[in-house]
């Protein structure tokens, strides 16, 4: 497990990006697995300047989604896949038909969850996988359990994960309370893992998850037996492992 400690956001963004574009440029048909929330966007304005110059070119790539709420359709902007659109996929590229997130509008639990490792697994697995990390721990939306899901199933979300993502929804609207998640067993076969975490919300669930035992109540803490995982933190986030760990 690497760690890199950023100076400020612009910083952290930046070098998120640039294992990010590093894999583009190695691998221009690669499989981006991808994140929403708020840790990725500095990340993805990186992207997209960087696409808007020539540096990068998106039209052989394919992106995965982590996770969808589930009752959202792609065109209500709480939903995941209008994050996407705005954040990332209008904004470079990648063609329409090799982006995909869960299908929150399937109210068909399984069927939706079953289709999505179908695409998961025809494109030959995710090369790349970004990701946040919740206040709980959780990453996609694999919420804090007794044992570490395999693949996209539905989730009942924490009330803290509610709260939490309470901010992006605006005049009265719920959170909803159940959504599709790629499984855990998913993200950690991904070939190389990407989790990006600032502020000091982070310190705790960083902290447990990277020095603590490997255990599914904290659900990040599986990516300590993966062998390419990339911790990229600011100061805030850093804080509690800061005398532990070896930067570059
Ligand atoms: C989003 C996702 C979540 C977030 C996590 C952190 O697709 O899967 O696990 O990465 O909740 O969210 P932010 O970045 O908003 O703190």
């Amino acid at each position: 497990m690497r760690f890199i400690v950023a100076k400020n956001d612009e910083e952290l963004s930046q070098r998120a990006a640039d294992l990010i574009a590093a894999q583009v440029i190695l691998k221009p048909d690669c499989v981006l697995g991808l994140a929403t929330g708020s840790s990725p966007i500095g990340t993805y304005d990186c992207l997209a300047k960087w696409y808007q110059e020539g540096r990068l070119d998106f039209s052989h790539v394919t992106s995965i989604n982590l996770d969808e709420y589930q009752g959202l359709t792609p065109d209500n902007p709480q939903s995941y896949h209008y994050f996407m659109n705005e954040h990332f996929y209008s904004r470079v590229n990648i063609r329409p038909e090799n982006t995909h997130v869960p299908d929150g509008a399937d109210p068909d639990a399984e069927r939706a969850c079953k289709a999505y490792d179908k695409i998961i697994q025809e494109a030959g697995g995710i090369d790349l996988q970004l990701l946040g990390i919740g206040p709980d721990g959780h990453i996609g939306f694999n919420e804090p359990a007794d044992a570490f899901s395999v693949g996209t199933h539905c989730v009942a979300l924490d009330p803290s994960t509610i709260q939490a993502n309470q901010r992006f929804f605006t005049d009265g609207q719920e959170v909803p309370r159940h959504a599709y998640t790629m499984g855990i067993g998913s993200i950690l076969r991904a070939r190389k893992i990407v989790l990006i975490a600032s502020g000091a919300a982070k310190k705790a669930p960083v902290e447990a998850s990277f020095f603590g035992p490997v255990v599914p109540s904290m659900p990040a803490s599986i990516l300590q037996l993966h062998p390419d995982c990339t911790v990229v933190l600011d100061e805030a986030a850093a804080a509690g492992i800061r005398d532990r760990i070896e930067t570059d």
